[in-house]
């Protein structure tokens, strides 16, 4: 792919501390523990894994919401691992978030009018400027200006999203993490809401990062995929690409557990069930973390933990295996 790379991580950590009661050691939880990944300017990357296995998290941290326990995360070139808040605030506004909850993400006690006034506030954008501004971004999102004075319970939560959308835009983002934006959503909503993403996108020429675990959704709206298991990316690749080869077994079996329309073709496909629980990301297997639910693991893969590498042009798969088994 030869694009701007707008965010790039190398070997990114996130960890959370945890603490004992009565002294004992404080324990991490490894939410991500090592990904290395390069956003590209215009893209839809979507993140796709079992719920606990980082998602958030990661696409938390590329946002600088959180600090950067270990690895390297640059914004545009430019290092922004350790960038201090002062320093953060040249990118906070280039880098915004949807949340999963509309409703929890909304202050309860403002209106539309508030919620969207206090980034432009922010911003510095005069008062005089503000309304109309507000009026173009609901406008965007499907709203009328009649919403500007009702509160979030009013709406549906479809209607919420849209203004959780609008709040995003108001500052001119460059870069969206959408955590599960339709997850909520009831689904005859959900394409009304996937759509109105990829035109704003288009608009202004935005790039997104669209954490889901509904894999059928993600597929039409993303350029690339990465599957993400137990703080790890364990595939990369087009999304076309993923659902038509896809190299490692834990990929494999998420497709495999896909309902298929076609009765016949339903009949062909072997289904392939996964093994056991996630792991506790509080203790993270030895070797390959996916080791202890993979039918192909072998001693090198209880051992070593496997990096991402290029199998196939423009397709990684973290997996001792994966010449063999493919
Ligand atoms: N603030 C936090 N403090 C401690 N642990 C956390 C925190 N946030 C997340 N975790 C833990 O980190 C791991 C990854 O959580 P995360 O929310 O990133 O997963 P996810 O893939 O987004 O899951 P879901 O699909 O359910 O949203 C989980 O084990 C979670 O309990
Ligand atoms: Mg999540």
């Amino acid at each position: 792919m030869n694009q701007e790379i707008l965010i790039a991580a190398e070997n990114l950590k996130k960890y959370f501390p945890v603490k004992k009661f009565l002294g004992g050691k404080t324990q991490y939880v490894k939410a991500v523990d090592g990904v290395t990944l390069n956003i590209y300017k215009g893209e839809t990357f979507g993140l796709v894994g079992e719920s606990g296995c980082g998602k958030s998290t990661l696409g938390r941290t590329l946002i600088r919401m959180y600090d950067v326990t270990g690895g390297k995360l640059s914004y545009k070139g430019r290092d922004i691992t350790n960038a201090k808040p002062a320093e953060m605030k040249e990118f906070q506004n280039k880098m915004q978030i949807i949340f999963q909850d509309p409703y929890s993400a909304l202050n309860p006690f403002w209106n539309v009018e508030e919620i969207l006034n206090e980034p432009l506030k922010q911003i510095g954008m005069p008062e005089a400027e503000r309304r109309e501004r507000m009026e173009y971004l609901l406008n965007k999102v499907g709203m009328k200006q009649e919403d500007l004075i009702k509160f979030p319970y009013e709406f549906s939560g479809g209607q919420r999203q849209r203004i959780g959308i609008a709040r995003a835009l108001t500052v001119n983002p460059e870069f969206i993490m959408c955590d599960e934006p339709i997850a909520a959503l009831d689904v005859s909503i959900q394409a009304q809401v996937v759509n109105m993403l990829e035109d704003l996108q288009n608009e202004f020429g935005l790039t997104y990062l669209f954490a889901a675990h509904d894999l059928s959704m993600v597929r039409y709206i993303s350029t690339r995929i990465g599957v993400m298991y137990l703080g790890n990316l364990v595939e990369v690749t087009t999304s076309n690409e993923l659902y038509e080869r896809p190299l490692h077994p834990y990929t494999q079996a998420l497709l495999s557990a896909i309902p298929v329309a076609d009765p016949h073709k339903a009949r062909e496909r072997q289904r392939m069930k996964l093994q056991g629980e996630l792991p506790s990301p509080l203790n993270v297997p030895q070797g390959c973390h996916f080791s202890p639910r993979c039918p192909y693991a072998t001693e090198e893969c209880k051992k070593t933990c496997p990096s991402l590498r290029e199998l196939e042009s423009g397709h990684f798969v973290a997996c001792h295996m994966a010449e063999k088994i493919n």
